[in-house]
């Protein structure tokens, strides 16, 4: 059976990708600090899929060490890591430089420092196996195309979305937490290139407005309300989005590796065709 290792997966978007990956076949390891952990596991037990979980903080490199072996011990394999665990800060430009800083800080050791520290340890396995995918939950606020202002796409051959409006990028306060997912754009270019040869795939998911916990608490505390039953609706549901990645995992070794795959409103949610920065293996 395959194994799928996800992070962040007690709710939102990270239980959303445990139950596709669970409902195609794949046996899971799942982190995640909160305590809601337990109910999916229980959850995706019940329907008949091998769930390790793992009550712990990425962020702590002992607690990731101690995963990947237990992946290891329990399953003998990692086909696909999905580093998703990943948290936001509001840094308003006039916000005081401590509060900027410890927001950087914060949200490098989550989004950016977890996904290398939890790839470097899984890759050797992987490298061993000649295989495996490993999948950054990055946002569309990187999408490497048509940065910084929206661009027509029209004749453009190496653009996915070519003709489609390009979502804006992410307001004022999300100057620390873009930072530390656009890092992400180098690690995925970066080991899709040197892991090619070993015959694993790396690739970035540029996910748009995903209903989630996260964006319910962004639009309170963004808009000091809870979100209206019209925003709600108007979010992806996580499992359509999560059901992408699947699909994007199931190219198989001959898939694209090194992509920006963005999924945003205004879009159906479907795999875009290969955006050919290394283009397809094979
Ligand atoms: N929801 C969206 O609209 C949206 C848009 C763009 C990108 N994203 C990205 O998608 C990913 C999932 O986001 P979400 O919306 O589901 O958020 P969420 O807050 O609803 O869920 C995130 C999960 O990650 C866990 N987590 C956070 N920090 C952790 C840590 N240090 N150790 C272990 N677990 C930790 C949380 O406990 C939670 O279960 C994140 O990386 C986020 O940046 C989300």
């Amino acid at each position: 059976m395959p194994v799928a290792l996800v992070t962040g997966a007690a709710v939102g978007f990270g239980r959303g990708l445990a139950r596709v990956f669970g409902r195609a076949g794949h046996s899971l390891a799942l982190i995640d600090t909160r305590a809601e952990l337990d109910a999916t596991a229980d959850e995706l037990r019940r329907l008949g899929t091998e769930v390790l979980a793992v009550r712990g903080d990425v962020t702590d490199d002992t607690t990731l060490r101690s995963l990947v072996e237990q992946t290891i011990r329990t399953y003998g394999t990692i086909d696909v890591l999905i580093n998703n665990a990943g948290q936001v800060r509001f840094t308003p430009i006039d916000a005081p430089i401590d509060t900027a800083i410890t927001h950087l800080e914060e949200l490098w050791r989550v989004n950016t420092r977890a996904p290398y520290v939890l790839g470097r340890l899984v890759i050797p396995h992987m490298i061993e196996a000649h295989s495996g995918h490993i999948i950054n939950i990055a946002t569309d606020h990187i999408h490497t195309c048509g940065f910084p202002d929206a661009l027509s796409h029209e004749g453009s051959e190496s653009c996915a979305w070519s003709g489609a409006p390009r979502r804006p990028l992410g307001p004022g306060p999300f100057d620390a937490y873009d930072a530390s997912k656009w890092a992400l754009n180098g690690l995925t270019q970066t080991w899709a290139h040197e892991l090619r040869k070993h015959g694993i795939r790396v690739n970035n998911i540029c996910l748009g407005a995903t209903d989630s916990e996260m964006m319910r608490e962004a639009v309170l505390v963004g808009r000091g309300r809870p979100a209206t039953q019209q925003e709600i609706d108007s979010w992806m549901p996580t499992e359509a989005v999560a059901d992408v990645v699947l699909q994007l995992h199931a190219e198989g070794s001959n898939g694209r590796s090194g992509d920006n795959v963005g999924i945003w409103l205004g879009h159906p949610i479907v795999l875009p065709p290969p955006h050919p920065v290394l283009g397809r293996r094979g």
